[in-house]
């Protein structure tokens, strides 16, 4: 079977992020890949509703499908397909852009893979029909990389970028294997005329092409630039959660320790944190369980309907 590598820009058409993301797709199809690319710009997507229609709907052995009916559908589709997906998006104040985060909402609980994996089991003891339970490709092994660009000369103007991305693929458990922010992009008329970056899109192409033809094993490999931080993410952010010298990583949600060692910051995730962070799915479990076992459904609050009162069309 041939493989799929998906690209999908939230950037305007044919400018820096597009021709980015193309400029990689180029390399996987010389590779021997198929490759699709997606412009969200054209698609109509509407914002998630908080519905929670989709978890209610997993949690019962569903298929978790979203009951809005919109473009989102391509994207989906297309994520189902791919064996990888390069996925990039300009900075806006400091973040992706707002469409990046509709989808990413979109994708978010109807499309976690613990959720989904639980939705299986129990749809099957029920005796539900295939058909019925989430989609089979959902679980294949697929990989990502990430790409944001933005226009500052300095890096930190686009700071909540890049962890910020990797809410694209946490929930699918789609494991990230490079990432790359362009700063600067706006010393430059057009991506095209900064060899650097072309080249670096050219690696980052060929990087995706090695994961997705290798072994199953080899395949979620980090094949980025900088190791950072946290050994999962490898993304440099951290919080601190004034505790001692605990500190933690907001992307995996796994607590660390900060030392100082010859004027120098360590920070130490152990191996049993890593293991819980939730880009993998035992992260992601933890998670399943909290919700699938604490969250409530109506009638907990027997006078709701009485203490809402005062608040029905209140200063609006
Ligand atoms: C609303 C808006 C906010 C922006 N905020 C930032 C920012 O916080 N940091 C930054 O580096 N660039 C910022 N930029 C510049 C864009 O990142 C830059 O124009 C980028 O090249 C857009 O990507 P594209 O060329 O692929 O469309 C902003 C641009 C817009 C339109």
């Amino acid at each position: 079977m041939k493989k799929k590598v998906l690209g999908i820009s939230f950037g305007r058409k044919m400018s820096n992020t597009e021709v980015m993301i193309k400029t990689a797709l180029m390399e996987c199809e010389k590779a021997g890949a198929d490759v699709k690319f997606i412009r969200a710009d054209d698609l109509d997507i509407k914002d998630c509703t908080g519905c929670i229609a989709c978890v209610i709907s997993l949690l019962h052995g569903g298929n978790g499908n979203c009951h809005l009916k919109d473009d989102f559908k391509i994207i989906d589709e297309a994520l189902m397909e791919c064996d990888a997906v390069i996925v990039g998006s300009p900075t806006y104040v400091l973040s992706p852009t707002g469409k990046f985060k509709t989808v990413c909402d979109r994708l978010g609980p109807s499309h976690d893979i613990s959720f989904r994996t639980n939705a299986k089991e129990n749809g099957i003891k029920m005796g539900k029909d295939l058909s019925k339970l989430p989609d089979e490709r959902s679980f294949k092994k697929r990989v990502a990389a990430l790409i944001t660009v933005g226009g500052a000369m300095t890096q930190n103007w686009l700071s909540f970028a890049m962890p910020t991305m990797y809410e694209f693929t946490m929930s699918m458990g789609i494991d990230v294997i490079d990432k790359y922010e362009y700063f600067g992009a706006m010393a430059y008329e057009h991506v095209v005329g900064n060899k650097k970056v072309m080249d670096r899109m050219i690696r980052l192409g060929q990087n995706v092409a090695e994961a997705v033809f290798s072994s199953e094993e080899d395949m979620s490999k980090w094949r980025g630039d900088e190791e950072g931080v946290c050994p999962v993410c490898h993304c440099d952010m951290l919080t601190v959660v004034h505790n001692k010298n605990k500190v933690e990583c907001p992307v995996c949600g796994i607590s660390g320790s900060l030392a100082l060692a010859d004027g120098e910051i360590k920070v130490e995730f152990s191996e049993e944190e890593q293991k819980r962070s939730r880009l993998f799915y035992d992260g992601k479990l933890e998670h399943y369980v909290e919700i699938s076992t604490k969250a409530v459904g109506s009638g907990q609050i027997p006078n709701k309907k009485e203490l809402l009162e005062k608040y029905i069309g209140y200063a609006e």
